[in-house]
């Protein structure tokens, strides 16, 4: 029996769209992270462009605020010599009524290649995906740039680029993700990243009202007890406490969870001594983590945001098969 394909990838395997890590191939991945390498030097150049998207229209849809995956989806996009447009979601049509997917055909109507998409909706990017192939657009691509608690394929790639950049093989590696795990598209998508390139020992470490029920299920270990949970881990990843997608009092404090959850430099000094220190952003200081952890020498949360660039960019041009 035939199995059910995956509907990001076209019948030569080639990645036509992004929207999820769940299900992508190992060696997708691994390609998205090899080809981003180069990319990564692009920026550090006095002319920070090459011509590999040149002529075509990508159109940055997001109905939720960003600060770095909008900006950095239009720096890649850029850098690769693409026209951008920005849609001002606030003024335009859909405050009026209009929905997502009538906005989506009126922009197919201005001749999109690409769509990047933000949404508050899960599998709001597959929607559009869908209609597009049942509309007979399919050379349109979509890029999931985070919908609701599903999934941010761009950051868990941009995370594994992170993170194979200082440890190089996932194969040797303790995980440990840290905080909100139940609203975390981000947590989410690195979980499938990661135990697709083989992670041995991934652990999320959280309040039973911040995980989700049967994580387990999805290849890690659970753990309550955060000093003990980042015992002798290589990369400690601390999540954002999502007040906006919590219903009802998941927790006590934001100070009950910085005593219990919050990375100090106490709490780190149980990982290895070279572990690093990720989030995705935006990061509450003294909530999730101490400002002396965020801002120290094993801290890599900078760097994971000009990491994003170059596998965005990656993402970009391999989908639009340049
Ligand atoms: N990490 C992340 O998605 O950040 P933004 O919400 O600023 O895009």
């Amino acid at each position: 029996m035939m199995g059910k394909r995956n509907p990001q990838l076209d019948a030569d395997g080639k990645l036509v769209h992004l929207l999820t890590l769940e299900g992508l191939p190992a060696e997708t991945i691994v390609s998205i992270l090899d080809t981003a390498a180069p990319f990564a030097s692009i920026g550090e150049r006095e002319v920070k462009k090459v011509p590999l998207m040149r002529g075509k229209a990508v159109f940055n849809l997001f109905f939720e605020s960003s600060t770095r995956t909008r900006t950095t989806f239009e720096i890649a996009a850029k850098r690769l010599s693409a026209d951008v447009i920005n849609l001002n979601i606030g003024a335009s049509s859909t405050s009026k009524g209009e929905s997502l997917l009538d906005t989506i055909d009126n922009l197919v109507a201005m001749n999109a290649d690409m769509f990047v998409v933000r949404h508050g909706q899960s599998g709001a990017a597959h929607l559009i995906a869908s209609h597009l192939q049942a509309t007979g657009k399919p050379h349109v691509h979509v890029v999931n740039a985070g919908d609701g608690r599903h999934g941010h394929p761009t950051q868990g790639l941009l995370d594994l680029y992170t993170i194979r950049h200082y440890k190089r093989d996932f194969r040797a590696l303790s995980v440990a993700i840290v905080g909100d795990v139940l609203h975390s598209r981000v947590a989410r998508s690195l979980i499938h990243g990661l135990t697709t390139l083989g992670t041995p020992d991934v652990r999320v470490i959280g309040p039973k009202t911040l995980l989700p029920a049967r994580v387990e299920g999805m290849g890690v270990s659970v753990h309550h007890d955060m000093r003990e949970g980042i015992a002798g881990c290589d990369v400690v990843v601390m999540l954002r406490l999502q007040n906006e997608r919590m219903k009802g009092a998941l927790l006590p404090s934001s100070g009950e969870f910085f005593k219990h959850y919050g990375l100090t430099a106490d709490k780190l000094a149980r990982a290895k001594p070279d572990a690093i220190v990720m989030h995705p952003g935006p990061m509450n200081r003294g909530v999730e983590i101490d400002s002396p952890v965020a801002d120290g020498e094993r801290s890599v949360i900078l760097p994971q945001v000009t990491f994003g660039i170059a596998v965005r960019m990656a993402v970009m041009s391999m989908i639009a098969g340049a």
